[in-house]
């Protein structure tokens, strides 16, 4: 169900220097993989464009958001204080599939963002994560995902878990006992792109990965959010943000 709301902010608190945790009071129950157009309150944030941002997590009406600081809008919302408000448009888009056999999550940076809510609510009878992070200070939420099931943390610098890229991980287990009947996976584009043609090499088609491009309305109306792939053309608010791999690589 797609709301658009004045709601309020109930906590919000950094995780790493450049990322924080927010919690807002929103009554919809979420699907995975879900996201939502956040800006304030008259509808506006400069430069006049709402921010598109995923479920991390819902519990009993508390809807919590991770969300890293990388331009003017994210800044915004860092700055905005418990007890204010925000206009929020949600949810949108797709979902993740779900599989009640081995569930294995791939998340780089703040990709990991849409995988917790992803794992959480599934009914796989094994969840499995392997999330990629620049280095140490970077890492947020390992112990919530590790409350989900087994947790591999890499880093690009080598400062905190294994110094590996998520698809080189992911090949290793590929060369022993692993396999996942679902793969999710979000994050940038080339780490996804790695993840499809691993999984291409050992034939595992099901691979659904979310694209956090640039967006401008988040409903279709602005072509903003287009992506062009070997596939097609996509708009990635109203077909997405949730692609099934060989959609979009032949
Ligand atoms: C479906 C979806 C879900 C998302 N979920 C989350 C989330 O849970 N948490 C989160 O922190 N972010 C998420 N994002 C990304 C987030 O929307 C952008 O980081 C944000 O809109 C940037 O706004 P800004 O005003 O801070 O930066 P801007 O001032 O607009 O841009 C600052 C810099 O970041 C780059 N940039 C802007 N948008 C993006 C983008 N989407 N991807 C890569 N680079 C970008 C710009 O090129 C520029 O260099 C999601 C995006 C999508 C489409
Ligand atoms: S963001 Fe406007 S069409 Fe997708």
């Amino acid at each position: 169900m797609t709301v658009n709301r004045i709601c309020k902010i109930i906590s919000s608190n950094f995780v790493t220097k450049d990322t924080f945790l927010m919690n807002v009071a929103f009554d919809e129950i979420p699907q995975p993989g879900q996201f939502l157009m956040l800006s304030k309150p008259d509808g506006l944030m400069d430069p006049f464009l709402p921010r598109p941002i995923s479920v991390f997590d819902w519990n009993d009406g508390v809807l919590s958001l991770l969300i890293k600081i990388v331009g003017k809008g994210t800044k915004m919302l860092s700055e905005t204080m418990p007890g204010e408000k925000l206009r929020i448009t949600g949810y949108l888009g797709n979902n993740f599939p779900d599989t009640t056999g081995t569930l294995l999550c791939i998340g780089g940076g703040i990709g990991v963002a849409p995988l917790f809510y992803t794992a959480k609510i599934s009914k796989a009878a094994k969840k499995s994560f392997i999330l990629g992070f620049r280095d140490k200070s970077s890492v947020f939420m390992e112990e919530k995902f590790r409350e989900l099931g087994e947790v591999t943390i890499t880093t690009d610098d080598g400062s905190y878990g294994l110094r590996k890229y998520p698809h080189e991980v992911l090949e290793t287990l590929f060369g022993k006992w692993f396999e996942p009947s679902l793969i999710c996976t979000c994050g940038p584009l080339i780490m996804m792109d790695f993840v499809g043609k691993i999984c291409e090499k050992y034939g595992i088609t099901e691979l659904y990965k979310s694209y956090e491009t640039s967006m401008g309305c988040g409903i279709g109306a602005c072509l903003g959010c287009r992506i062009n792939t070997p596939g097609g053309t996509f708009l990635v608010c109203k077909e997405g943000p949730v692609f099934k791999a060989n959609r979009r690589e032949k």
